[in-house]
């Protein structure tokens, strides 16, 4: 049985995939090792207690020596890297703990990877390192990297570390690019959860900007499906984009959780826009379906209303969020007097 190390799965993507993986297979053993910051949470795996295919390390992914230590501990084989710092806005406000986790972080499971002989070394990389489009095209795997945020700055510069240890080291990596996931877990400072509570709560919601800005939305357990089909089927070496073509401007989607919700459009509110609000993103997913046979299952509106309902289910999760003290620690620009 293969034992992967997987970073960061107690976040949003992490956790869901860990799920999927125990659920759908019985091939691995899965090593979480995450730091719990605010985005990591025990209760987002709660229902693996006892799985003997599952354990959990708190820790830290620039913690050289502790990773060391559970690498030999495991036998852990191959490594997926979730862990970062993922909230745009956020990286606004401070970038710092993004290069930390982002860079460092990868360079030091990197480096790990390489002194461990690991058989593969996965690096979950995001859609934003390619930048904006203008109203045509797509990305694809090689658009130029042209990050416009320090969190899509520390991301590619992350993949550029990933791709120079393959080409120096001949380390066995892959990278992948996703667009925008939505679904179960995904912490409420994201625009779907962010809405669908703010709409709950009859809260103002918060569009930045003219609301125009264009995203590609794929349910998060389609993101989970394409990554372990590249863990499993993926040529060393290459990055693959992973997409479910589907855009949409951000007002639109406002506009469906509000009516999936019975509530009114006047709770929509303009405010300020995000600095350097890149304006649209798009994937072009055909090398991943092609060379791997994968492609989405869920169709967009039917998984938005399955995440509405997760949300409205699980009150108490978000609501020990909310209420907890994740927010005292920044304050979004459009706030500031
Ligand atoms: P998230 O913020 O929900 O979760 C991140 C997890 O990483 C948390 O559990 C956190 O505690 C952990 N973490 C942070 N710093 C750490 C450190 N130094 N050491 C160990 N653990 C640490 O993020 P997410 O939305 O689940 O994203 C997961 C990955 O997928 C990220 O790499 C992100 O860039 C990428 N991604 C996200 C999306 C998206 O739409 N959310 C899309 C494409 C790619
Ligand atoms: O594209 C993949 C990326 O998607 C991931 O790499 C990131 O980790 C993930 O956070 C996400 O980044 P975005 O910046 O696109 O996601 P966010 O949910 O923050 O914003 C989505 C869009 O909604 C964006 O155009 C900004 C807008 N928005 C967001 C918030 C939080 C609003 O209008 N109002 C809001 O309150």
């Amino acid at each position: 049985m293969d034992t992967i190390l997987v970073t960061g799965g107690c976040g949003f993507i992490g956790s869901n995939f860990i799920r999927y993986v125990l659920k759908n297979t019985n091939n691995y053993r899965i090593v979480n090792v995450d730091k719990l910051t605010y985005a990591g949470n025990l209760k987002n795996l709660a229902g693996l207690k006892g799985d003997p295919r599952y354990c959990f390390y708190k820790g830290d992914i620039c913690n050289y020596e502790l990773l060391s230590f559970i690498i030999e501990k495991e036998n852990v084989t191959s490594i997926i890297n979730f862990a970062a710092e993922s909230h745009v806005d956020r990286s606004i406000l401070s970038p710092q703990e993004f290069i930390r986790t982002n860079v460092i972080g990868t360079d030091v499971l990197l480096e790990i990877t390489r002194r461990f002989g690991l058989k593969k070394f996965i690096q979950i990389s995001t859609d934003e390192v390619y930048g904006s489009l203008e109203q045509t095209g797509k990305f694809i795997e090689s658009t130029p990297l042209s990050p416009n945020s320090p969190y899509s700055a520390s991301k590619a510069s992350a993949d550029l570390l990933v791709r120079a240890y393959n080409h120096t080291y001949n380390l066995p990596t892959i990278i992948t690019r996703c667009s925008n996931n939505y679904g179960p877990y995904q912490f409420p400072e994201k625009l779907i959860p962010l809405m669908i509570i703010n709409a709950i709560n009859e809260k103002p919601l918060p569009v930045y900007g003219d609301g125009m800005n264009i995203r590609d939305w794929i349910y998060v357990e389609d993101h989970c499906a394409a990554i372990l089909a590249i863990y499993e089927e993926g040529k060393i070496g290459e990055v693959y984009n992973i997409g479910a073509e589907n855009e949409m401007p951000n007002i639109e989607i406002v506009k469906l959780i509000l009516k999936e919700l019975g509530k009114n459009e006047s709770l929509i509110t303009f405010v300020k826009d995000r600095p350097g609000h890149d304006r649209r993103y798009a994937i072009d997913a055909t090398k991943i379906k092609t060379e791997l046979g994968w492609k989405p299952r869920y169709e967009f509106k039917e998984a938005l209303k399955k995440t509405i309902n997760w949300y409205i289910e699980n009150q108490t999760w978000w609501q020990e969020i909310i209420s907890g003290e994740y927010k005292k620690y920044y304050k979004k620009w459009y706030e500031e007097r």
